[in-house]
């Protein structure tokens, strides 16, 4: 095991942690729970999260800014100056909907986005102090402030890294399903009584199967936001809410109502043969 993967294990395993970020957490959760907010913070509308996107903004101007520090020359100064600005006010809109992502997730990964938000923030307040200093004409320590924000940026970087390729945070839970392409059949019709919904399997995949005014339904069972159970959940008005953040998919076609899910969810055609309901995916 490298130092990196040693050092993230122990920060995932720093329970102490805990007494700081779940509060937070929680006030974070209830800022965000307004439909509308949620759905922006999230990339609902975009079908992509928002967050990994922004970073892009702040960690490409502040890098800039260190290399033309670093071999610009003085003609490059009032560049350099401006993209420590540009990241600066770029910073905040990635920091929101960070902590809007940060607050749906649970130990290890909590813990490890704490440390991911703090090493950020204070990559944040460097490069504010470095601003300042050049906006003084102290030019030398606004570079190496510069410099010092950008070291606690990587640190950042590589933690938000390890929660979205090793941990899967606001990964698409569905996308490695393996869903029947011929029909299947799933359950004895009359099994499924009206306004009832249960999990079923069809081959490998978990199918939340639904019998509402009549009509047949089937979705994933699997969220995909964080993986969470659908059969568990709610139906409401032509829609099931996910047990564990409520995120809210139209019984018809997956579309999302309400984030924090961004991606759609998988749906299935149904009919009924020889007195067994079949499905078979959408594609
Ligand atoms: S697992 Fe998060 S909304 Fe379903």
């Amino acid at each position: 095991m490298t130092f990196l993967h040693e050092l993230v294990r122990r920060i995932e395993c720093f329970t102490a942690l805990d007494k700081v970020a779940k509060p937070v957490a929680g006030f974070v959760g209830r800022a965000v729970r307004p439909r509308r907010v949620r759905n922006l913070l999230s990339g609902t509308s975009i079908g992509h999260p928002l967050h990994p996107m922004l970073t892009d903004l702040p960690i490409g101007a502040w890098s800039m800014s260190t290399l033309l520090d670093t071999v610009g020359g003085a003609g490059a100064e009032p560049a350099a100056d401006l993209l420590v600005g540009a990241g600066i006010l770029s910073a905040i809109p990635a920091a929101v909907t960070g902590l809007n992502d940060w607050s749906d997730t649970i130990g290890g990964e909590t813990r490890v986005g704490a440390v991911h938000a703090s090493a950020n923030v204070t990559a944040l307040g460097l490069y504010l102090a470095s601003l300042v200093a050049r906006r003084s004409g102290r030019r030398g320590r606004g570079k190496a402030l510069g410099l010092a924000g950008l070291g606690v940026l990587m640190v950042g970087g590589y933690l938000g890294g390890h929660l979205s390729y090793a941990r899967a945070v606001n990964v698409n839970r569905t996308t490695f399903e393996h869903r029947p392409e011929e029909w299947t059949p799933v359950l004895a019709d009359a099994e499924l009584g009206e306004g009832e919904h249960r999990r079923v399997s069809a081959g490998e995949a978990a199918v939340l199967l639904v019998r509402d005014d009549g009509q047949l339904y089937a979705l994933a069972n699997t969220c995909s936001h964080a993986g969470g159970p659908l059969d568990e959940g709610e139906l409401l008005d032509g829609c099931v809410v996910c047990p564990w953040h409520a995120s809210t998919f139209r019984l018809t076609d997956g579309s999302i109502v309400r984030g924090p899910a961004s991606t759609p969810q998988p749906t299935y055609q149904t009919r009924v043969r020889d007195g067994h309901i079949e499905v078979r995916s959408t594609g």
